[in-house]
């Protein structure tokens, strides 16, 4: 596999990083995960918006951070052979003598690589999720590399034999631990607004283009517990697993235990979109 790393091109197992890296220290950087369909990544321009609001919100700004992003995700398309993957890009503030405050000159660190494959490979049309206190910090539309909560909450979610865990703070089922949510209620869909409580998602931004289309309404409003698993569907969307049903909840069932019909029209759109993305007809 090749990777990039701070201007160089070398194959995954040169790749080398100094052990006062301050995303290896401090978990100091930021991240994209972006999908490729049919040689094209997905919605580039906004996975790289992203990026660069999640850099200008933790400092990352200057000159020594001006990356040309897109000359290098062209380079890491081309190694896809069958064309579909997902691209991986992190900064981190570089490597310096451990101290919190940050360094006065260290060049960032710059890593990308792409992983050949669908980048849906192995994520289930169907899942099951649990309900968990967000544990996380304040700042959650920020994506950065320090992930040590999200990490406990899947973990958690997996050793109860779930496959998700949806996060609740205040009452509010804000998103998931890798994951924006869903509820149906009546036809109508109800998602957390985008705040500072979730990561501002482009599979989610993607689907609620669709429901607009399909004439689905929507409530940017985060469900309550309650709302949540009294809702006819539940569903989660990301960049690795598209748009999956959500079908039981803490081990009870989801409305009646099979994908909703909301979210089976919406899954049927993405794909059709997707089709329409490989096919340069769509972004
Ligand atoms: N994460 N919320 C959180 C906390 C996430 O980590 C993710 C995805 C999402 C969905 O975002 P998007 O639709 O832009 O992929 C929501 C990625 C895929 C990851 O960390 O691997």
């Amino acid at each position: 596999m090749l990777v990039y790393l701070n201007g160089d091109w070398m194959p995954a197992e040169s790749a080398r990083v100094s052990a006062f890296d301050r995303g290896f220290i401090f978990g100091d950087g930021v991240y994209e995960v972006i999908p490729v369909y049919g040689h094209r990544p997905f919605r580039e321009a906004a996975h790289l918006a992203r990026l660069a609001d999640s850099m200008a919100a933790v400092g990352m700004v200057g000159q020594q951070f001006a990356i040309r992003w897109p000359a290098i995700l062209a380079r890491l398309t081309d190694t896809l052979r069958s064309g579909d993957g997902s691209l991986y890009l992190q900064v981190t503030r570089g490597s310096a003598p451990r101290q919190h405050a940050f360094p006065a000159n260290a060049p960032p660190t710059v890593f990308a690589y792409a992983r050949p494959g669908d980048p849906t490979a192995g994520a289930g049309f169907e899942v099951a999720a649990i309900l968990c206190d967000d544990i996380r910090w304040g700042r959650c539309d920020i994506k950065t590399t320090s992930l040590i909560a999200n990490v406990l909450l899947v973990q958690e979610a997996l050793s109860r034999g779930a496959d998700e865990a949806l996060l609740v703070r205040d009452d509010r089922v804000n998103e998931g631990a890798v994951s924006n949510v869903f509820a149906v209620s009546a036809g109508r869909l109800l998602t957390a607004p985008r705040d500072r409580l979730i990561l501002g998602c482009i599979t989610r931004d993607v689907v609620l283009e669709l429901a607009a289309e399909l004439g689905i309404a929507v409530e940017e409003r985060a469900p309550s517990r309650a709302e949540l698993v009294g809702a006819d569907e539940v569903f989660i969307t990301s960049s690795g697993r598209e748009v999956a049903a959500v079908t039981r909840i803490d081990g009870a069932p989801v409305g009646s235990g099979v994908p909703g019909s909301v979210f089976c029209r919406l899954h049927t759109a993405f794909q059709i979109f997707k089709e329409e993305v490989r096919m340069g007809k769509r972004v």
